[in-house]
């Protein structure tokens, strides 16, 4: 008979050897996709104050981007778009020459093992800033949705080989799918924002694409932070009966809990968005000495593994690329 406590959950702590035994959550490179901010002009290498390590690339600089992203084993990007000119229709989003779609056509043209996939939205296009587009201070949502299969289709044509929908209107990812079929692009996978709230961490990234809203929020259209799983549940449901693929929760950190009740309610890849505030955070208390980025940013995306995410889209995916190869 032993002595209390016999239950020791410290037997299987005491080394390395045990730990790496009985560990169960992994980071590695096959889920990370890194997003991409690309600009018009020549030679272009913006950084963006909030965001430090990120950067406005032009075409040419993207390349380089992206050959570092294949050197260093990273399967995905995610594009946005920052145009030369914004209007109140958002014409540069689905243009055929317009910065994202060049952008699909040059980088696979010369790196094609590169998954490449786009953002899908009309803010960074319009003037007014709005994922929609707006009629006497309203957002529209069934206006916009021609406009959306537009500029999904005009990534396609280009290239893209997944498209993936960030604007919240209701509908938007069976216009995109029945229009992409219809044109023969049905082998086209669509990544969905599907539960996407309206939250305060998307900052740094409107600074880095220039798509705050010139007036009100998107909280007619995003999530409420407030709201429950259950709605959740049901963007991710709907997006999936109108013919999504993936599904992204977005952010991550403050929305564990709804990316483990996707994981364990519906079949689809979930994608955890480890957005541009997140990161800021870490950067800034790294930078200070406040915290060991490394161990931060490894913590961090454990969690959302362990709360069930197959992929992670995250602005660390380069630095995490570099640990993982480095060997720590
Ligand atoms: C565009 C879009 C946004 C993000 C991704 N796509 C901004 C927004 O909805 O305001 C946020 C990404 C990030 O913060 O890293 N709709
Ligand atoms: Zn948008």
């Amino acid at each position: 008979m032993s002595v209390f406590p016999w239950l020791r959950m410290r037997r299987l702590r005491q080394s390395e050897g045990i730990r790496r035994l009985v560990r169960h959550t992994y980071l590695q490179l096959d889920d990370l996709i890194y997003p991409i901010f690309v600009s018009e002009g020549h030679n272009v290498r913006n950084p963006i104050p909030s965001m430090p390590g990120i950067y406005q690339l032009s075409l040419d600089r993207v390349l380089e981007e992206a050959e570092e992203v294949v050197a260093l084993g990273i399967p995905a990007i995610l594009l946005f778009g920052i145009p030369e000119t914004k209007d109140e229709v958002g014409s540069q989003a689905y243009a055929e020459q317009g910065i994202v779609q060049k952008a699909v056509k040059e980088i696979k043209g010369k790196y094609p093992e590169i998954v490449v996939i786009t953002d899908v939205c009309l803010c960074e296009y319009t003037s007014h800033g709005h994922c929609g587009l707006v009629e006497k201070g309203e957002i529209k949502n069934d206006e916009t949705l021609e406009l959306l299969a537009l500029t999904a289709l005009s990534h396609a044509q280009a290239g893209a080989d997944i498209v993936a929908p960030s604007d919240m209107m209701d509908g938007r990812v069976y216009a995109i799918r029945q229009k992409l079929d219809e044109k023969g692009y049905s082998h086209i996978p669509i990544m969905a924002y599907s539960a996407k709230y309206a939250s305060c961490f998307y900052g740094p990234f409107r600074d880095a694409a220039g798509s705050a809203p010139q007036f009100g929020d998107r909280r007619s259209y995003q999530m409420d932070p407030a709201s429950s799983v259950e709605q959740a549940l049901e963007e991710v449901r709907l997006d999936l009966a109108e013919g999504a693929d993936m599904v992204i929760v977005k952010p991550a950190l403050a929305y564990l809990d709804v990316i483990r009740r996707v994981r364990d309610t519906f079949a689809a890849p979930v994608v955890a968005y480890n957005v541009s505030g997140e990161y800021a955070m870490v950067k800034a208390a790294a930078q200070n000495g406040w915290l060991d980025e490394k161990k931060t940013v490894r913590e961090m995306m454990l969690g959302m593994k362990r709360a069930g995410s197959d992929m992670i889209i995250t602005y660390h995916a380069k630095d995490i690329a570099k640990w993982i190869r480095d060997g720590n």
